[in-house]
């Protein structure tokens, strides 16, 4: 049975490694990991990560791939068995937004959005399972958006509730194997997210009442790394995002449907 995942000499790949979350993953991992892997698309970005690395404990390899296409993560996992790098650990972090209504969203970036929080993170589970060893751990990045259907964002929200349903299902699946699976739903955290999730005419996304569930990238990844290394099946980062989460996941569906309507109208 997993009972926890020991951070401890851990040999890790985390996706979406250049910015926000996956840089923090990396930077509260580097300390204890044997070894990480650092994957995203923007070369520099992920140098500018490494490079804050230096002196930390863990070996870092940085591998640039667009994980939202076959090729790129076909490149991965080429990438990792040229350099012998045999991980027990995949954080599953990279992910997208846009902010906007479904009807006018660009049909590449809906597709992209499925290949990057769908495909990649169930694909790269799929790929890495065999390789992660009898103490493995898989962290995966969900959101609170995963606990409700959300107008303006439909199609992030519920690819969100996907990972979240798969993760707990996994969880269970792979506990006699000796395999740790975390699922981590975060609030709205000050990262990159926002920005790439706007379009370039389109409004932000509407935040009011976010004040109260933001907290720091630093703070979300050390719960998630907590609950990872607990055992912890599902996380909500904060004392303000684990209410809301509570609130949402128990709340009856008529009334979540008057409340998404009142706020899409501006009430
Ligand atoms: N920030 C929030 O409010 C919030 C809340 C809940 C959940 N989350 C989740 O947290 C995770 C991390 O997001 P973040 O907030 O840290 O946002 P971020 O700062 O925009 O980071 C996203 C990361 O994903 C990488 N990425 C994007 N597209 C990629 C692709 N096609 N292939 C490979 N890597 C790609 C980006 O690197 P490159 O651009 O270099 O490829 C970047 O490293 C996501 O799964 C997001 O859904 C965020």
């Amino acid at each position: 049975m997993a009972n926890g995942f020991p951070l401890e000499n851990c040999r890790a790949v985390i996706t979406g490694a250049s910015s926000g979350l996956g840089a923090e993953f990396a930077r509260q991992l580097a300390p204890q990991a044997e070894a990480l892997v650092l994957v995203a698309r923007r070369v520099e970005a992920l140098a500018e990560v490494k490079k804050g690395l230096e002196g930390q404990k863990a070996t870092i390899l940085c591998c640039v791939a667009d994980l939202a296409t076959d090729e790129g993560r076909a490149a991965l996992v080429t990438f990792l068995a040229a350099e012998g790098f045999e991980p027990n650990l995949l954080v599953n972090n990279a992910g997208m937004g846009d902010y906007g209504s479904f009807l006018s969203s660009s049909p590449d970036k809906t597709r992209s959005q499925i290949e990057l929080n769908i495909t990649a993170l169930t694909m790269l589970t799929h790929a890495l399972l065999p390789r992660l060893g009898k103490q493995g751990g898989i962290l995966n990045v969900s959101s609170l958006a995963s606990t409700l259907p959300m107008p303006d964002l439909a199609v992030y929200a519920a690819s969100k509730a996907y990972v979240t349903s798969f993760s707990e299902a996994l969880a269970i699946e792979l506990s006699p194997r000796g395999i740790t699976v975390t699922c981590v739903c975060p609030g709205p955290t000050p990262t990159n997210f926002g920005k790439n999730a706007k379009r370039p005419d389109g409004t932000d996304t509407n935040r009011d009442g976010q004040g109260l569930l933001r907290i720091p990238p630093a703070q979300v990844v050390r719960e998630a790394l907590q609950a990872l290394q607990t055992g912890r099946p599902c996380v909500f980062p904060g004392l303000g995002v684990s209410i809301a989460g509570r609130l949402f996941r128990h709340m009856p569906r008529m009334l979540m449907r008057a409340v998404l309507r009142r706020r899409q109208r501006g009430d």
